[in-house]
């Protein structure tokens, strides 16, 4: 690196809050305030961690946006498209050889990108996610009326929202109920390996056991979802596994490692990011009843409190990308090879976009978040996810007057997908 990173590089301190995965348990007096800091002072500099090799932190809306407009320079197929530790990006390394480590979109880049994309984007769009409206609002109605049955304190994440969005997910799949909890389990140690509390051994993990970890919870995925294919090839329905395991591209079937890879992908981006939205919307409504009493005069608002939601609690804290040329940003020098984490709970609390960024405010309009990023890589499954979120909000908040808080939450040890993994609350029915 050039002289001039010495001048960009970020106080130990900042860079440790935005890059390890324990400072998203507590966003408050950490995440937050470090972006804040960052956003002010070093907009995009170079993070030295220990344990981490260097990285860039792209911290406002403006730049993360510059960023995704030129996926040939910021690339997302050369390494994995998240920040992990030196020890566990070595075992990747080790473990994947020439291959990578998934065949799925965001391991890749145009044109191979594209053509995975195509597969399912009309499927995705949200004319044709509205057809699954009734069967959703079903899930919807049976989740409030459980939760709504619980007497006394419900822990809102376990008891409500980490179900739903699992439940919707598999049935767009076709994937029977039975089969849930299992996906359910594997999910959270795909993407909560950092945190000891979701892992398969009861003991603290050096990273490349998590790394290895992250392996087997994938082998598990991988023997579900060829048997599922298998059969969708043979007896295919109207759901989203058959047209994946049914699709041709180029006149061929997908191979077997594409077709689990886009269900891996869409199994786990599709429930965690969904739930952690929902249960930070349901405790930001403890914290700020007024906006509950604005939304339960005007259920008009619900789709604006989806989007405010997705912005307060951004679930995916960053993606990474790789420098593919030596090139100037911000008057930095970036090698190739360089990695740059695009934050983007700091770009949705960014003060030049945002007035009052750190209030829940339903009515805010626009309200032009990056939550689900932008560009290429822009979230495929957006249109689920708000149809979803919306269903809920409908079903639910009529029926609920208050919620409040019993316990100060506790939140995933993860800096890719983090969010509420245990919330008290006590529920004041309408
Ligand atoms: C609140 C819920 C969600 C949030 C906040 C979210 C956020 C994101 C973000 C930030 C990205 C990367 C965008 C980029 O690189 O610019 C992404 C990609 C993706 N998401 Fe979501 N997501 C959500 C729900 C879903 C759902 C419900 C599905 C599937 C049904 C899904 C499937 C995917 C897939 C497959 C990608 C990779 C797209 C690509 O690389 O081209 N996500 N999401």
């Amino acid at each position: 690196m050039t002289t001039r990173t010495t001048d960009a590089r970020i106080p130990d301190d900042i860079a440790a809050a935005a890059v390890l995965p324990l400072s998203y348990t507590d966003e408050e007096n950490i995440t937050y305030p470090a972006f804040k800091w960052l956003r002010e002072n070093n907009p995009f500099g170079s993070a030295h961690v220990e344990g981490f090799d260097p990285i860039w932190l792209a911290t406002t809306h403006k730049d993360i946006i510059e960023i995704e407009r030129k996926p040939q320079i910021f690339t997302s197929g050369r390494d994995e498209p998240f920040v992990n530790d030196t020890a566990s990006s070595a075992f990747f390394t080790l473990m994947r050889g020439d291959a990578r480590t998934l065949d799925t979109l965001a391991y890749m880049d145009a044109p191979e990108h594209t053509k995975i994309k195509n597969v399912t984007s009309d499927w995705f769009l949200p004319a044709s996610v509205r057809k699954r409206e009734d069967e959703i609002r079903a899930l919807a109605k049976d989740s409030v009326e459980r939760l709504l049955a619980i007497d006394g304190t419900v822990d809102i994440v376990k008891d409500f929202t980490l179900k739903y969005p699992l439940r919707v997910i598999m049935s767009l799949f076709g994937v029977p109920p039975e089969d849930e909890p299992l996906m359910l389990a594997l999910t959270q140690e795909l993407f909560g390996t950092t945190d000891p509390e979701v892992q398969r051994e009861e003991v603290a993990l050096e990273p490349d056991v998590a790394a290895r970890m992250f392996r087997e919870a994938i082998a598990d995925f991988f023997g579900y979802f060829s048997r599922l294919s298998a059969d969708r090839r043979l007896n295919p329905r109207d759901d989203l596994s058959s047209l994946i395991a049914n699709a041709k591209v180029d006149g061929e079937y997908l191979p077997e490692s594409f077709v689990n890879g886009y269900y891996i992908a869409i199994a786990t981006a599709g429930h965690d990011t969904t739930s952690s939205t929902m249960s930070g919307a349901l405790s930001a409504f403890a914290r700020f009843p007024d906006q509950l009493d604005l939304v339960r005069s005007n259920m008009a608002l619900v789709p604006s409190v989806v989007e405010e939601a997705v912005r307060y609690v951004s679930p995916v804290k960053h993606f990474r990308r790789i420098v593919s040329e030596d090139t100037q940003f911000h008057d930095r020098d970036l090698k190739e090879g360089d990695s740059v984490m695009l934050l983007y709970p700091s770009a949705n609390r960014d003060a030049e976009v945002f007035e009052n960024p750190d209030a829940f405010d339903i009515t805010r309009r626009p309200n032009r978040h990056l939550a689900f990023g932008f560009g290429p890589h822009m979230c495929i499954g957006q249109h689920v996810a708000k149809l979803e979120m919306r269903i809920l909000l409908e079903e639910l908040l009529p029926k609920v007057k208050k919620f409040e808080l019993e316990d100060h939450g506790k939140y995933v040890a993860a800096n890719f997908l983090s969010g509420l993994k245990t919330q008290q609350m006590k529920i004041t029915k309408a």
